[in-house]
């Protein structure tokens, strides 16, 4: 059937094909944080060095927290969205004070911090805690959109909603820190908005929009 096709391929794909990324280093859930609020609207090779003087400046969450506002808009000179940073020093504070200054592990708690939606807690639920969450943005909707052939309009509320259902039950059991970081990577890598590399492809033999031609009218995205 091909969700479990979908899964156990794009593992087995993830394991020779992902990238030595700094934050995959180690399953430290701040840091986890750090790089997906960074990679909210930056590219991975820009944030890169941002992300090793930021964590080498600001080391552990109760660094950031203790420090002055301006030092961590500072280090995030360049980056841009600095509400992001002056987000991510509040959530710091919130997770020093109100959680002994680990990052807390279930969804209630990571989504009440701030700057963080549904895609930044599936994120870290999953990835730092490997729980069965869904992680879903725009690169992940891209290939949903394509291997299911779904072509509803990803502008809307209701297809997120799909999508994230879809995206949980595809998650091999044990193995979503590991599957969320391999659909992210398949929709960089492979899956790409435009001119994608389907001859690359783990699933490209059961992709519904590979196989009707279609690649490039998926997804389906509403202007405004
Ligand atoms: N984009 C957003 N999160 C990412 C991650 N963890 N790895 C690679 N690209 C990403």
């Amino acid at each position: 059937y091909s969700k479990a096709f979908f899964s156990r391929e794009l593992l087995e794909w993830y394991q020779s094909a992902k990238r030595d990324l700094p934050w995959r280093r180690h399953r430290n859930p701040y840091y986890i944080w750090v790089s997906e609020i960074m990679l909210q609207q930056t590219r991975v090779d820009t944030v890169i060095p941002y992300f090793h003087r930021f964590i080498e400046q600001f080391p552990t969450l109760q660094a950031l927290a203790e420090a002055p506002e301006e030092e961590v808009l500072k280090r995030w000179e360049g980056l841009g969205y600095y509400s992001r940073a002056r987000n991510l020093q509040a959530a710091a504070r919130q997770v020093l004070e109100q959680y002994g200054g680990v990052v807390p592990a279930d969804k209630a708690s990571v989504s009440g911090l701030k700057g963080v939606g549904p895609y930044t807690t599936g994120a870290i639920l999953s990835i730092a805690y490997n729980l069965p969450e869904p992680a879903v943005d725009g690169n992940v909707m891209r290939v949903l959109s394509r291997f299911f052939r779904i072509e509803e309009d990803i502008m809307k509320s209701g297809t997120r909603a799909l999508m994230e259902g879809l995206a949980a039950e595809l998650i091999p059991e044990g193995r979503a820190s590991d599957f969320n970081q391999a659909l992210m990577e398949l929709g960089a890598l492979v899956c790409t908005p435009k001119s994608p590399q389907c001859l690359t492809c783990p699933v490209m033999g059961r992709c519904l929009a590979r196989l009707d031609g279609v690649e490039d009218r998926l997804p389906v995205k509403s202007k405004a």
